[in-house]
């Protein structure tokens, strides 16, 4: 049996931020399935990236879903900002806020589908009552804050667990960190349903971007 192809959602943090509405048209026309847009506040992770102004400025350049990973504490106070910017995913980190159910209600109650992201030391069981209240799991295969680093193997068996929990609900499964050619297989073996990658998609600039998003999809 051969695996599904893999949505593929380019993380804009490896792109040109000084072109960055050119960069997020060239994926789109390349053939991206969604825009990850990583936002990163120097506190819960250390880096600081983008707010919801981006967002919003970004909005009309493409219209792929914006699939929009909050690395940010305290959460709850931004997410409507991030949801009338024009997120159609938002996801958040469970040591982000007190009431990760609370929060969760809240993206799906302003509009949004409702994702949960797995740091690489985060257990599953954290999301084990919740399953009903999620759309998107995303697992980290780094720790967050920057892009170009190095694949996690040890989160092959956390995606094939997660995958197992999933059953036939209608949630995707999405890796972020280090995906590459050689990666993204084994994500996908393990379950994944879709793949973030920034370095893979951005590297060689934009006449690069439709052959390096056609070879993490399979080729
Ligand atoms: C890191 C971000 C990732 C990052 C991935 O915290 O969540 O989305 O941009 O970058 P690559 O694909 O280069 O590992
Ligand atoms: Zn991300």
């Amino acid at each position: 049996m051969t695996a599904r192809t893999p949505i593929i959602a380019p993380s804009i943090l490896a792109s040109d931020f000084a072109k960055l509405g050119e960069e997020c048209r060239a994926v789109a026309a390349a053939g991206a399935d969604w825009l990850h847009i990583d936002v990163m506040d120097g506190h819960f992770v250390p880096n600081i990236t983008i707010g919801p102004d981006v967002v919003k400025a970004l909005k009309p350049h493409v219209s792929i879903p914006f699939d929009v990973h909050l690395m940010i504490a305290p959460v709850d106070p931004y997410l409507e900002a991030f949801a009338a910017a024009g997120a159609d995913l938002i996801s958040v980190h469970p040591e982000s806020g007190p009431h990760l159910n609370r929060t969760l209600k809240r993206i799906r109650e302003l509009g949004c589908k409702a994702g949960v992201v797995f740091n690489p030391s985060t257990s599953p069981s954290v999301i084990e009552w919740m399953m009903d209240e999620v759309d998107l799991i995303l697992v980290m295969s780094i720790n967050p804050g920057f892009g170009g680093q190095t694949f996690m193997r040890s989160q092959l068996a956390k995606i094939a667990r997660l995958r197992e929990m999933i059953g036939d609900r209608d949630i995707h499964l999405e890796v972020d960190g280090g995906v590459t050619v050689e990666t993204a297989p084994l994500c996908v073996a393990a379950g994944a349903t879709a793949l973030v990658a920034g370095t893979a998609v951005f590297k060689g600039g934009p006449a690069a971007y439709a052959a390096n998003i056609a070879a993490l999809k399979g080729g």
